[in-house]
Parts: structure tokens; sequence; C-alpha cells
């Protein structure tokens, strides 16, 4: 069967002001991953399904932010910008001009959807090839704040009806708009020329399309989606309810890879987490962004982990912190009140109790000592540790950075180490010990 074309609208140039934030409302995070770069990466997915033709995102004159971000991720993205915040009907209006004589039909996005799915944007695909014009609704107990979807007599869709001007029997509907369509584009814009000003919110309605289609007689389709799928983060609150979908969704996701969560309601992952078969993750551990897991780790309870790799069978924590730019070999260990950054640690290394490792290179099966303290910082640069393999670095080191400690190298406890280390070598850097004979008490 040929693949049917497709062109998608997301609109995200409303002014978000319900998130009482200095940064744009589309640029928020869930799982990591800003918002319209998760509705974006959901509509890429399907084109092994569809042919997507153009993407357009319409954003504000103060959208910036967002332009730059999008220009910085994803290629052949079309922005448009919507001049005065004038409601969704002139928001999808902004983009006019690209779809002049546009012969496919489009889909029309809100962009604060994180949890869009593809089952729903398919659905809306599949809506788009029986209908001229079709919309996706979902049933709700908490209804409050959607537009409504009204029927008719015949179940047939008629109207939308916005929180705002609904009357109180219109707000027990409990059908709401997902605020996502799929049009022919010419009568798309056919509508939207219709729409008047809303006169109470000084707002053009793109959910008014719905009526006047209904007032011409057009049969308007629908789909109904699950509740979540179309979620629209509004405020903080709804925020933080879509974070805790997307976790549960990705927790799901992980154990049906064969990752062992021993307290999956405690562990919380990014979008973008890699984790391969066998992983063990104890209670309370977070992923942040860039984090690939090979098979066989195990993560104990308490730990924080961020833009590392680590490979097959290492062991973090409990109580461990690896930060960007950190790698774990094979079998590497880390263990209890660690923090890793920016480091290579090699296979079979091993940094076991209260160590801060930084801008390092631990060599194959080094053993780290307790408390030993990479000094990477002077005040002004970085600077690097390089030490090599199978040295032995006794408790409460310091390595005073840039240094390089040899293969097979022994270091006492308590030294500062501020001068190399060749191969083979034993570095004490200590005051002798006195002992002697205590004052007796009168
Ligand atoms: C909208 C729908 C509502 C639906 C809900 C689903 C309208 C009038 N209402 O309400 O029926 O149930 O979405 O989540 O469409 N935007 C612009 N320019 C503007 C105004 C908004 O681009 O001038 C963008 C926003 O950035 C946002 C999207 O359109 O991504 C929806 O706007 P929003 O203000 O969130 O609409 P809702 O009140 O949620
Ligand atoms: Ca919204």
């Amino acid at each position: 069967m040929q693949k049917e074309t497709f062109s998608f609208i997301i609109l995200a140039a409303g002014k978000g002001t319900r998130m009482k934030s200095s940064n744009s409302k589309v640029l928020h995070k869930v799982a990591g991953e800003p918002i319209i770069s998760l509705i974006i990466n959901k509509i890429l997915s399907i084109k092994k399904k569809i042919l997507i033709d153009k993407i357009v995102v319409v954003l504000g004159r103060d959208s910036q932010d967002i332009k730059s971000f999008i220009e910085e991720i994803f290629k052949g993205i079309k922005i448009v910008i919507q001049h005065e915040q004038a409601g969704t009907a002139d928001a999808v209006l902004s983009a006019k001009k690209i779809f002049r004589n546009y012969k496919n039909k489009i889909i029309i996005l809100c962009g604060d959807t994180p949890l869009i799915s593809s089952k729903l944007l398919l659905n809306l695909t599949t809506l788009g090839a029986s209908f001229r014009l079709g919309l996706s609704g979902f049933k709700s107990l908490k209804p409050f704040g959607y537009g409504r979807i009204v029927l008719n007599s015949s179940k047939q869709v008629s109207s939308i009806i916005e929180e705002q001007n609904a009357s109180a029997s219109q707000k027990k509907i409990d059908l709401c708009n997902s605020g996502m369509y799929v049009s022919e584009s010419k009568l798309l814009f056919s509508l939207l020329s219709k729409v008047k000003f809303n006169t109470k919110k000084r707002e053009m309605y793109l959910t008014d399309i719905i009526y006047l289609a209904n007032k011409d007689n057009i049969e308007i389709g629908i789909t109904y989606n699950d509740e979540i799928d179309s979620l629209g983060v509004n405020n903080r609150e709804g925020l933080a309810m879509a974070e805790k979908e997307m976790q549960n969704i990705l927790r799901k996701k992980a154990m049906e890879k064969g990752v062992t969560l021993i307290a999956p309601e405690t562990v919380f992952f990014s979008k973008d987490t890699k984790l391969a078969r066998d992983v063990e993750i104890g209670p309370n551990v977070v992923f942040g962004p860039g984090v690939k897991i090979g098979e066989g780790v195990k993560i104990e309870a308490f730990c924080h982990l961020e833009g590392v790799t680590v490979k097959k069978h290492c062991t973090i924590g409990p109580f461990a912190r690896l930060r960007p730019g950190t790698v774990l070999e094979e079998s590497a260990k880390i263990g209890n009140f660690v923090e890793v950054k920016k480091s290579k640690i090699n296979k079979g290394a091993k940094v076991n109790h209260l160590s801060y490792v930084g801008d390092s290179d631990i060599g194959e099966k080094v053993n780290i000592g307790a408390g030993v303290i990479t000094c990477n910082y002077d005040g002004v640069n970085k600077n690097k540790t390089t030490i090599g393999k199978k040295s032995f670095i006794g408790s409460n080191v310091s390595l005073v950075a840039p240094i390089k400690v040899g293969s097979n190298a022994l270091i006492g406890a308590g030294s500062v180490i501020t001068k190399d280390i060749p191969n083979n070598m034993l570095a004490v850097e200590r005051n002798k010990q006195v002992t002697i004979k205590k004052r007796n008490k009168k």
C-alpha cells in the first residue's frame, strides 16, 4: 500500500502564563527532554508508516530560545512566527502562506503535550483517510480546563465548547478535546477565515472550526484516545503529572527489556536512558540525561548518574554520584560515597569508598583506597590525573593534578602527591610518626 503524506503544524506560540516561568513553556522538560522535542521526535518516529512532508512549528515573537533549540537539534523544521498571541486559530493562520494550494492533509498538534503517543498520531492519520476533518478526543473523570466535545442526538461531533464559555450542564460533559486535529488543507484555511474573535477572551479559538464545519454539513471524524496521551501541560502541576506518567511508561519499558527494578516507583529515568538486559537497579536511583548502562550492571540504592557510559558487569553504589563524561569500563567498581566526574575508570578498577575522582584516567585493575581525592582544580584550570594499571593508591591520598602515576606503583596512605611517580615505584609523602612516653596525669 502506498504511504500517505501528511504535514504537521505544532502550536507553540502561547505565552504559557500559567507556568509562571521566565522560560518558554515548551522548553520545560519531562524526563529530561524539552516538551517540544518529545513531540517532534514522536512525529519522526512514525516515519516508517507515513510520509512526512513539512513539520511547521508556530512560535511567538519572543521565542528565540525555542527557535535556537529546534534549529540546533533538528533539521528541516519550518518555524513561523505568530506576531500577536491572538489564540489557537490565529496561530494556525500564521502558517497559511506555507500551505498555499497544498494538496495533502495537515495534522495540528499543541506544543504542550509531552506524552503524545505514536498510536494517537497514527489514529489521526487513519481518521484523515476517511474524513475531510477529524479530531482526537478522550473521556476524563477530571475534564476541568479542557474544551468539551459536544455530540448531537445522532452522536456526531457538532462543536467544541471551551471551559470558560461552557454552561453548567456542558461542564458536566466528560468528552474532552485533545487539541489535535487532522484536516484537508484547503478546508482548514477556509474554515479558519470564518473564525471570529471570541469576545470574552479577545482570542480566535481553533475549536470554532468544528462548529463551522458542522454548520456546512461536513461530517467530522473523531478518534478516542487515552487521556494521558493528550495531557496538556498548562502549569507546574500539569508538568508534575506529565513527569509522573512518563516515568511510569519508562519504568515499564525498562522492565519489559529485562531490567530488574526493585522498587520501580522510586527510580527516575531520562527519556534517553539506555539499559541493556539483566541490569539490576536498587531503590531511589536517578538517571539524568545521556546514560548508557551495559549488560549485567548492578546499581545499588541512592545513586545519581548523568552523562555516563557504564560497560557490562560493573557495580555502582550505594550512594554514588557519576557525573558527565564518565566511562566505566567492564567490571569496574564504584562504591559508596564516591563521586566521579569526566573520568575513565578502566577494566576491573575499583574506587570503593569515599573518593572524588575528576578529570582522570584510572588504569586497569587499579585500587583506589578509601578517601582518595584527585585535586583536579587549581582555582583556574582543571588538570588531569593519570594512573597506570595495577597501581595501588593508599587511603586518604591527595593526588594534586596534573599528575601521572605509572603502572604497578604504590602510594602510602595519607600522602599528598605532587610529583609524577614512575612505574613500579613506591611513593610516601608523610611526616615520620613520633611515639613518645605519655606524661602521667597528677
Ligand atoms: C486548548 C483547546 C482546548 C483543548 C486543549 C487541549 C483552544 C481554544 N482550546 O486549550 O479545547 O481541550 O487545548 O490541551 O484551542 N498557542 C499559540 N498561539 C496562541 C495561543 C496558543 O500558538 O495565540 C499554542 C500554545 O502554545 C499551546 C497550544 O496552542 O501549545 C494550546 O494553547 P493553550 O493556551 O495551552 O490552550 P488550552 O487552554 O490548553
Ligand atoms: Ca494547553
